[in-house]
């Protein structure tokens, strides 16, 4: 029955009424807060381009996390920058790395705060890519064996879930195999399975000094225009073993969420990346638009398109006013 009969605005007369049938809700325990941590004592390195983001080092984090885990945040994800870097990216499988430091700090001193880690080698290689270099590019197989490693050794400091997002063929596999037979079977692993060779990691790259010093990402991370080559990524972790799976960057690939979101049953992630943060507070700082509305707005969006959770870095703002 059409208009007059019908009118939709009825249903959003007042807040109590759109409150009531609003469809997609945000809680704080489906965000996840992405931070950096570097070596030394007391340290608060801001990143400029990315406002109110900073490397700490673990004395900080550890009360910057007893600050998310009193928000209810649904956890952490760490990246590391090493004090310092090599061809072989050994400070990422280091047992006494920089961030299986921090997980065994946060483990100790942050119980109940689910601990997720970032597992690449582009923080740990002097080249800045994410793999081993043969003949000018990331061979693949050499790099799994390091990206394994990796996995297990946050696996044994304390890491709750790992999450490859280096888009390597096989990793998940890789890391399955390798975390079952030393005893980490119930470590669950969250792919970055369809992750795009992206320019909103821009900022990102200055935060976790990781910019490639040659060349680009484009032979191992996908093709931006390519949405079927995301379902069949996505397919081939689950048949590895991923627990979850995650779409990243997160709004300009919404299609891709809600695609993923009726093919597949597990949980879905959506990764709203540095460059997506960064054009929201460029644009609040400029008096161009409101900063909690459009957090809101993007964050809500992302979770209508179908993601179970969010990484983000307003995690904290949006959870205060939740
Ligand atoms: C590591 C990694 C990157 C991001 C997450 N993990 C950078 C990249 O692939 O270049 C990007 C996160 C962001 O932009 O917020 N490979």
């Amino acid at each position: 029955m059409p208009f007059p009969v019908t009118r939709m605005r009825r249903l959003r007369a007042s807040e109590p009424l759109r409150r009531l049938v609003r469809e997609t809700r945000l809680a704080p325990e489906q965000m996840i807060l992405p931070l950096f941590v570097c070596p030394d004592e007391g340290v608060r390195k801001e990143i400029s381009s990315m406002p109110g983001q900073a490397q700490m080092s673990i004395d900080l984090l550890v009360k910057e996390c007893l600050e998310i885990r009193a928000l209810g945040l649904g956890g952490i994800i760490l990246f590391g920058i090493p004090a310092s870097k090599d061809e072989m990216a050994s400070g990422g499988y280091d047992d006494n790395g920089i961030v299986q430091q921090a997980l065994r700090a946060l483990k100790r001193e942050v119980p109940g705060l689910v601990l997720i880690t970032d597992v690449c080698n582009c923080e740990y290689t002097s080249h800045g890519h994410c793999g081993k270099i043969v003949d000018g590019d990331v061979a693949n197989d050499p790099t799994l064996e390091w990206l394994a490693k990796s996995a297990l050794s946050h696996a044994k400091a304390g890491a709750d879930i790992v999450a490859p997002s280096d888009m390597m063929d096989g990793r998940v596999a890789a890391i399955r195999s390798k975390l079952d037979q030393s005893g980490f079977e119930r470590i669950p692993i969250l792919s970055y399975a369809a992750k795009f060779a992206s320019c909103f990691y821009g900022p990102f790259r200055e935060a976790a000094e990781s910019t490639p010093q040659f060349g680009d990402r484009r032979s191992y991370q996908m093709d931006p225009p390519n949405a079927r080559e995301a379902m069949r990524e996505m397919e081939l972790d689950l048949e590895e073993g991923a627990d979850m799976l995650m779409v990243k960057p997160a709004m300009p690939y919404l299609d891709l969420l809600a695609k993923a979101r009726e093919r597949f049953d597990v949980p879905l992630a959506a990764y709203q990346v540095s460059g997506e943060f960064s054009m929201i507070m460029a644009a609040a700082r400029n008096g161009w638009i409101d900063q909690e509305r459009a957090m809101m707005e993007s964050l809500i969006a992302i979770r209508r398109a179908g993601a179970d959770f969010v990484l983000t870095y307003f995690a904290k703002e949006a959870a205060r006013l939740l």
